[in-house]
């Protein structure tokens, strides 16, 4: 949700920031904007894609050392050039970029008005940015003191730059809930939202925390706590474990379509140190402390956003087949507003790709306030979701950057069944063999997976049949049911069209009315015990001239002389079947959003990270 990248140093600041922009459209992208401090500021700020603020900037040849900039995903004030960020404050002494929401914006723009300021933009960061002013101009303040005082009467969420015009030399940033990264170079400094603006320059980064803010100059920097009254922290500069290829399209159309060729290996990377088929061993070291009350637990919660979300549904079938504990799966918005029960005995498992989404962080703070044990599986190192926790897996499954999450998905049911796997082995509830098999198993996934991705033209040619479909309904049992509900999600986010995942038994409590001879349904049916009741489902829906698209084991005659379409995938442990038959339907969203035109990797009004409640 928003993008921000700052720079000061002695290069150039415009290729570096419309770079940078660039790396983290993925975060927003409805406008941008940037200002470049030299002797005065100049600003410009463009509704639509950072491409179009680079074409309308470029030729302007732009000097200056310092600079901020900003893609926007529209939370208040629709998408304009006028809302896109930077916001100047009035009197032009201070410029701000802002990811996040600032609660209680309206109270202070009120207080700001009787005061005589005016508004040129609906939005909240506006409001910020003229409240540091009012307090540097009204108490002849320097700019850090204004900016923490002024942060002191904010309520809500912010990453944020900000310059001031009268203290050239520096750039002040601060964050509470919404990340923020600063790079280390030689003589210069990158901030941004996330390290990718910043690997090709430097390794060296300081992660700031909650309350944490900055002030950086070209030759040095100082963090405080904003709540704390001893004033200096130490910075600490980590090293990053990012390469700049990994963020590049490699050749690939779109970023969606290289991670779902990356998925072989990222999921070769989740297991990396920790799935041993040569020794028959599994090691989560990053649950190492908390495993023994894991494997105990009486109830496991599980909590998540979005793709992650039926990731946890997986997770909730593995958790109670392998290691019988009473699983449960909640979406973490719901979860943090219901007040819930949680005993301190429970463990909470927060699935999150980027580790930054703000429900799921929120809910996790609420498990931690009533004592339970808070476990992590993400992706991004160093996100905030990881230092909330207790413990935790990272699924390394590199820099995922099209917003539909593809190899999250799978790298994170990667990481649950080795989870639910280990639990069952060190409870007892699974023996040595069935252990074994599993392990076995599980190392051959990636090279499967890479039998499923051969297939791409044969579903890119089904893909083309069904394009300019109104409506999809995708179908599974069991572990395939949470697989048609991502199914279901990824063609809704790229493609618009209007799809649902069901789970196949419970077609004819509703979504069988609307089956009629253009209507695809894509019935997720691999073998299975319950393999006879889904070529059921399959009759019931031939028999009202439903379109079937089946995804089945390899072989399968059954089920392949009853639908329109079949898409082999090979056989495997059933509770592994989620890590195959999804890759059939990522790339069937994938093509058809091609073909309809659309945005694959900045689907409207979608975001990466979803750093607002
Ligand atoms: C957004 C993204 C989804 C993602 C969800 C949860 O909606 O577009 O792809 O699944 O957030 O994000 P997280 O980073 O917590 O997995």
């Amino acid at each position: 949700m928003c993008g921000i990248v700052g720079y000061i140093g002695n290069k150039q600041a415009y290729n570096i920031l419309i770079k940078g922009l660039k790396r983290l459209e993925y975060r927003g992208y409805d406008s941008a904007g940037i200002a470049i401090i030299n002797q005065g500021c100049k600003i410009f700020k463009k509704q639509g894609k950072v491409s179009e603020l680079d074409a309308l900037v470029k030729s302007k040849n732009l000097h200056g050392t310092i600079g901020l900039g900003h893609t926007r995903w529209a939370t208040h004030g629709e998408p304009n050039d006028t809302n896109a960020h930077p916001h100047e404050s009035m009197h032009k002494k201070f410029i701000i970029i802002h990811n996040g929401i600032i609660e209680n914006y309206t109270r202070l723009k009120k207080r700001l008005e009787d005061r005589g300021y005016k508004f040129k933009s609906d939005t909240d960061t506006e409001v910020l940015v003229n409240l540091i002013e009012y307090i540097y101009i009204k108490g002849k303040l320097d700019a850090e003191t204004a900016v923490r005082l002024a942060l002191s009467k904010v309520v809500g969420a912010y990453g944020l730059v900000i310059a001031c015009t009268d203290e050239k030399d520096k750039l002040i940033a601060a964050r509470k809930g919404s990340p923020l990264v600063i790079g280390v170079g030689e003589q210069e400094y990158f901030l941004a939202s996330d390290a990718t603006p910043i690997v090709e320059y430097t390794k060296s980064v300081i992660y700031l925390h909650d309350d944490d803010m900055a002030v950086i100059g070209r030759n040095g920097m100082s963090l405080r706590n904003l709540k704390s009254t001893k004033i200096h922290k130490k910075p600490i500069i980590q090293k990053l474990e990012l390469d700049v290829d990994k963020i590049e399209k490699n050749g690939f159309a779109h970023y969606m379509l290289k991670e779902i060729h990356e998925q072989p290996r990222s999921i070769k990377d989740t297991f990396r140190g920790r799935l041993r088929p040569d020794v028959n061993a599994l090691k989560l070291g990053g649950l190492h402390y908390v495993m023994k009350d894991i494997i105990h637990a009486k109830r496991i919660i599980i909590i998540a956003c979005g793709t992650s979300y039926h990731a946890g549904l997986v997770g909730e079938f593995l958790i109670e087949e392998f290691g019988r504990i009473p699983t449960e799966v909640e979406y973490a918005s719901e979860f943090r507003y219901r007040d819930p029960i949680i005993y301190e005995s429970d463990i909470v498992i927060a699935i999150s790709q980027s580790g930054e989404t703000a429900d799921t962080l929120a809910a996790i703070e609420l498990a931690k306030s009533k004592g339970a044990t808070v476990v992590g599986i993400c992706n991004v190192v160093g996100s905030s979701i990881p230092r909330a926790t207790m413990g935790g897996v990272y699924t390394h499954a590199g820099p995922e950057i099209g917003v539909a999450s593809t190899k999250a998905f799978t790298t994170q049911v990667t990481v649950l069944i080795m989870m639910a796997m280990e639990i069952g082995y060190k409870n007892g509830a699974i023996k040595e063999e069935q252990y074994s098999k599993l392990i076995k198993e599980l190392s051959l996934i990636p090279e499967k997976i890479s039998t499923i991705l051969k297939q791409g033209d044969y579903i890119k040619e089904i893909s083309a049949i069904y394009k300019d479909a109104t409506n999809a309904l995708y179908l599974g049992r069991g572990y395939l049911y949470p697989v048609a509900m991502e199914g279901a999600l990824k063609l809704k986010e790229i493609s618009y069209i209007h799809a649902e995942g069901y789970p196949a038994a419970e077609m004819k409590h509703g979504p069988i009315a609307l089956i009629d001879e253009n209507m695809p349904v894509i019935i997720i049916a691999t073998k299975d015990k319950s393999y006879e009741k889904i070529v059921n489902n399959i009759q019931e829906v031939k028999a009202r001239k439903g379109i079937v698209i089946a995804i089945v084991t390899e072989g399968d005659n059954t089920i392949s002389s009853m639908a329109d379409h079949v898409v082999e995938v090979p056989d495997t442990e059933f509770a592994l079947a989620p890590l195959l038959t999804v890759i059939p339907l990522q790339l069937f969203s994938y093509y058809i959003a091609v073909m309809r035109g659309c945005n694959v990797d900045q689907p409207r009004n979608l975001a990466k990270s979803v750093t607002v409640e």
